[in-house]
């Protein structure tokens, strides 16, 4: 099948290129975003392949449909930049990669849980320029802190059983109760109630209505004094002015992310010679006790395997008339 491929990468040309000797697909690789003005791309391709911060609106798909597409793969387990109303309007079918390696988003929550917590890239910076002094420099142990885990799907239950190693004792919350899980953390129902306890919070539950800013103004004051806050699953999970005022104030001690509310004109880009105008996102690099990474998570040699695998099964499956599993439609989203 011809694809057009969007927002690719190096990273992702290789992986999908050395993949696709397995499946023969004929694939062409964008590097710009797909967006309603960039949808005539790929008039002609009846596959197109997208990734987190594409914005597969209304708009886009009705282009993409009036090209010929019939198929939009996206490289990613989230799903939120996929209008599925639009798409099932135009008959257009979406598939994901529901998990390419929750060990590899799991391992990274955890190094900046243990980077941020204990300075190590402020000690290499320092170190770099010959400065070996030590103020400022000290960290606190995971060891016995209490760390909430909000969303107990695949990568939150790895971070769970990775953290319980360090000797955490660690609460959950989810809609559903993982037995897996039980064994290890204490299931808590109430999320203002598990946020009153921990000293780490950590996010793990997909950018859903429901799940919007569940860190904000109102559940602020309930934080423990000097919190530490991740969030390596989307960035409007956190409403990121109230995170900055809890910042400010010292409610929140430490904040590692790997995603931002609206990241998509910021990440996956070199904007090192460019004036960035978002004053929300310059004003958190301010923050000694911020650590930002750029929606890396993922980035590992496996899961890279993995994305390419999946995603080029399943448009295999679609061409072949197959049910695919990985096809996510409003009743699946709905539950039904
Ligand atoms: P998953 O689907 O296995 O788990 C998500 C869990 O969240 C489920 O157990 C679900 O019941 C729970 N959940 C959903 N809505 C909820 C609500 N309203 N209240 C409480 N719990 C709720 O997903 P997985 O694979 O663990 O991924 C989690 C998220 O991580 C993805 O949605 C994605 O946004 C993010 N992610 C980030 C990556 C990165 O590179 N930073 C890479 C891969 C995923």
């Amino acid at each position: 099948m011809k694809i057009a491929m969007f927002s690719t990468k190096g990273y992702d040309r290789r992986s999908f290129e050395r993949v696709n000797q397995k499946y023969g697909h004929e694939l062409t690789f964008f590097e710009a975003r797909l967006t309603p003005n960039t949808a005539p791309l790929a008039v002609g391709y009846e596959a197109v392949c997208v990734f987190v911060n594409d914005d597969v609106n209304r708009e886009a798909i009705i282009k993409l449909a009036a090209g010929g597409t019939r198929i939009i793969a996206t490289r990613s387990a989230g799903y939120n930049q996929i209008d599925l109303e639009a798409a099932e309007a135009q008959d257009l079918c979406v598939v994901r990669v529901p998990a390419y390696s929750p060990n590899a988003v799991s391992e990274f929550t955890v190094g900046l849980m243990l980077t941020l917590g204990r300075q190590i890239h402020r000690a290499y910076n320092r170190v770099r320029d010959t400065n070996f002094e030590l103020e400022g420099l000290q960290g606190f142990e995971l060891h016995e802190k209490t760390v909430a885990v909000f969303g107990t799907g695949k990568i939150g239950t790895m971070v769970i059983k990775n953290l319980s190693g360090f000797g955490c004792r660690i609460l959950a919350y989810d809609l559903y109760r993982n037995p897996e899980v039980e064994k290890l953390a204490e299931y808590i129902d109430d999320p203002i109630e598990i946020i009153k306890q921990a000293d780490i919070l950590t996010f793990h539950m997909p950018l859903t209505p429901e799940t919007y800013h569940i860190i904000n103004q109102e559940t602020m004051p309930h934080l423990k004094d000097g919190v530490f806050i991740i969030n390596t699953s989307r960035g409007a999970l956190l409403d990121t002015k109230a995170v900055i005022e809890g910042l400010k104030s010292g409610k929140i001690g430490y904040l590692a992310i790997d995603v931002y509310e609206v990241e998509s004109d910021l990440f996956f880009r070199d904007l090192s010679n460019e004036i960035v105008t978002d004053d929300v996102f310059a004003r958190l690099l301010t923050f000694p006790n911020v650590l930002v990474t750029g929606h890396q998570a993922f980035l590992t040699d496996r899961a890279l395997h993995n994305i390419a695998d999946t995603t080029l099964n399943n448009i295999t499956q679609f061409e072949q008339n197959c049910e695919c599993a990985n096809t996510i439609t409003m009743d699946k989203v709905r539950g039904q």
